[in-house]
């Protein structure tokens, strides 16, 4: 059966660990994989964006073409999918070319349709719902930091704090469970995750030992915390810009609130940032900031997932 990378808990918590493992190695070795071309066995990966993106487009692309792959954009606005091909005849077709499809999109119910249809693995560069190629850089980014094996996720603090009932509050729930760590999100009533996702992540913490608390409070979710991560307030798609600044202001991360985590707490942004709005100058700019790490980290993470999916070898 065709495997993908939908959410994060599509690949197994040992899984996570091995592929990060990987992303480390290519990470220190960046131009030693030849894995999308392995034994002259050349593969071809479609990167479909239906929404923008700086980070996730270029380290796809770059990633592949590192590898020894070939790497197809496609965009919406100049295919046929802009003008209404349905995504399961787009799914049938690219199987016919490509050896996977990268593809960034709206609604986790188009993605499932193209996996569905397609024969070959699908991997999701940014739904509504979920992130989880951001995830596996994060959590990359975060080990690093740890300067520890990777075993030492687990037991990791890490805050999320300001709009969590989106994409990245819901993949960092779930694959930061599946590493072990102990997510606190520090978010109002009404951005806070869903209660499937808290479930989902309770049966996930059963087997690693990490834990999911959710608080109003966002010096409570922050005290203390290793890590603390956010993200806009107003994510691609989503409306009421004005009312989720009104709603999300005292979730702001600025220096004050960075004070509460401990001493040598890091700070992640997946990027694009609103500074000023979700994180301030000082804080995204400042020391304790990992960010660009973080924005490095996608190539490598993404290569690691790549040639671990469809990649022959590793060298
Ligand atoms: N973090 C992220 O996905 O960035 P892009 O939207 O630029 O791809």
């Amino acid at each position: 059966m065709t495997r993908h990378f939908l959410k994060d808990d599509d690949l197994t918590p040992a899984e996570q660990s091995e592929l990060l493992r990987l992303a480390a190695d290519m990470k220190d070795d960046r131009h030693g994989f030849d894995s999308l071309n392995h034994q002259g066995r050349l593969r071809s990966v479609a990167v479909v964006f239906e929404k923008p993106s700086t980070r996730t487009r270029m380290s796809f692309q770059i990633g592949i073409a590192e590898l020894g792959g070939h790497p197809v954009l496609l965009d919406a606005q100049s295919s046929q999918l802009g003008r209404g091909e349905s995504i399961a005849d787009t799914a049938r077709v690219l199987s016919r070319y490509v050896d996977a499809i990268v593809i960034r999109t709206f609604g986790d119910d188009r993605i499932a349709e193209l996996a569905e249809h397609a024969t070959v693995p699908v991997v999701n560069a940014l739904t509504d719902g979920w992130h989880p190629c951001q995830l596996l850089a994060d959590l990359q980014t975060i080990a690093e930091h740890r300067k520890e094996s990777l075993h030492t996720l687990r037991g990791t603090d890490i805050a999320f704090v300001g709009d969590a009932a989106f994409n990245m509050g819901n993949s960092t729930v779930i694959a930061c469970s599946m590493a072990g760590m102990h997510v606190r999100i520090g978010a109002p009533a009404g951005y806070q995750p869903a209660r499937e996702v808290l479930e989902r992540a309770a049966e996930i913490n059963a087997e690693t030992g990490g834990s999911v608390t959710v608080t109003d409070d966002p010096v409570k979710a922050v005290t203390g915390a290793d890590v603390v991560s956010t993200d806009v307030w107003a994510s691609m798609g989503v409306e009421n810009r004005e009312h989720r600044i009104t709603d999300l202001t005292a979730y702001r991360l600025d220096a004050e609130l960075l004070g509460h985590a401990a001493e040598d707490a890091i700070v992640l942004h997946c990027l694009p940032a609103h500074r000023g709005e979700e994180i301030t100058d000082d804080v995204i700019d400042g020391p304790q900031s990992r960010v660009f790490d973080q924005a490095e980290n996608r190539l490598h993470a993404q290569k690691a997932l790549l040639a671990w999916m469809i990649g022959g070898g590793h060298r």
